[in-house]
């Protein structure tokens, strides 16, 4: 077996473990309410990760990640990236949808996030885009960067990278492409920030 070979099945192991563990997952109340939980999906070597929020409709009734009315925004916005899907990852903090997607609780984030941590550990990407404020401000007080932290309006599409630590992802907040649903001059801001991730690919 070469080398890439053997990452890969130990990435797809871990990923795995990660599944199964969701699948049967009543950590939180939100098991009771969900049609499936939503997993992840997408390329287990991406250097690329996107951290959605959590389910919406659609997500829930299908199982997959940003598959609804933000997850048409976000293929316009990897498209004119020049990013496809298939080279990227994209999972969520929350596995199982909210109520009327209502905003994520402390206690929902707290519990559900371990499986989030073992998904990036598992991929290990070079950059991490948050999609969204809950997003945003778990990722960075995670990777360390607790102190820059700031309203989205202020830090959207800013690079947040350690100098000391090589090894530590870089962490790029973005306005969740939900807002651009209805909204041009969102959408033009958020395509103006994802430009910055053709360097990244
Ligand atoms: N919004 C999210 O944050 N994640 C999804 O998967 C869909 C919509
Ligand atoms: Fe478990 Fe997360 Fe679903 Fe809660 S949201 S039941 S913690 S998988």
């Amino acid at each position: 077996m070469g080398l890439d070979e053997n990452k890969l099945k130990k990435i797809e192991k871990k990923l795995l473990a990660v599944k199964e563990e969701v699948i049967n997952c009543k950590k939180c109340p939100l098991y009771k309410s969900r049609t499936y939980p939503v997993i992840g999906e997408g390329n287990h070597l991406a250097k690329i990760f996107f951290v959605g929020e959590a389910p919406g409709f659609w997500e829930d009734k299908k199982g997959r990640p940003f598959c609804g009315a933000a997850g048409k925004i976000l293929d316009e916005l990897l498209d004119s990236a020049g990013l496809k899907r298939s080279e990227v990852y994209i999972s969520n903090i929350l596995k199982c949808r909210p109520p009327n997607n209502r905003d994520p609780m402390p206690e929902e984030i707290e519990k559900c996030s371990k499986y989030i941590e073992r998904q990036i550990e598992a991929i290990k990407p070079e950059v991490i885009c948050c999609l969204g404020r809950y997003s945003m401000k778990f990722l960075m007080e995670k990777f360390g960067f607790e102190k820059e932290l700031l309203p989205i309006s202020k830090i959207h599409g800013t690079i947040f990278r350690h100098k000391s630590k090589q090894k530590s992802p870089i962490i790029i907040p973005f306005y969740h492409p939900a807002v651009a649903v209805y909204n041009k001059k969102m959408k033009e801001i958020l395509k103006r920030d994802f430009l910055a991730l053709r360097k990244f690919k």
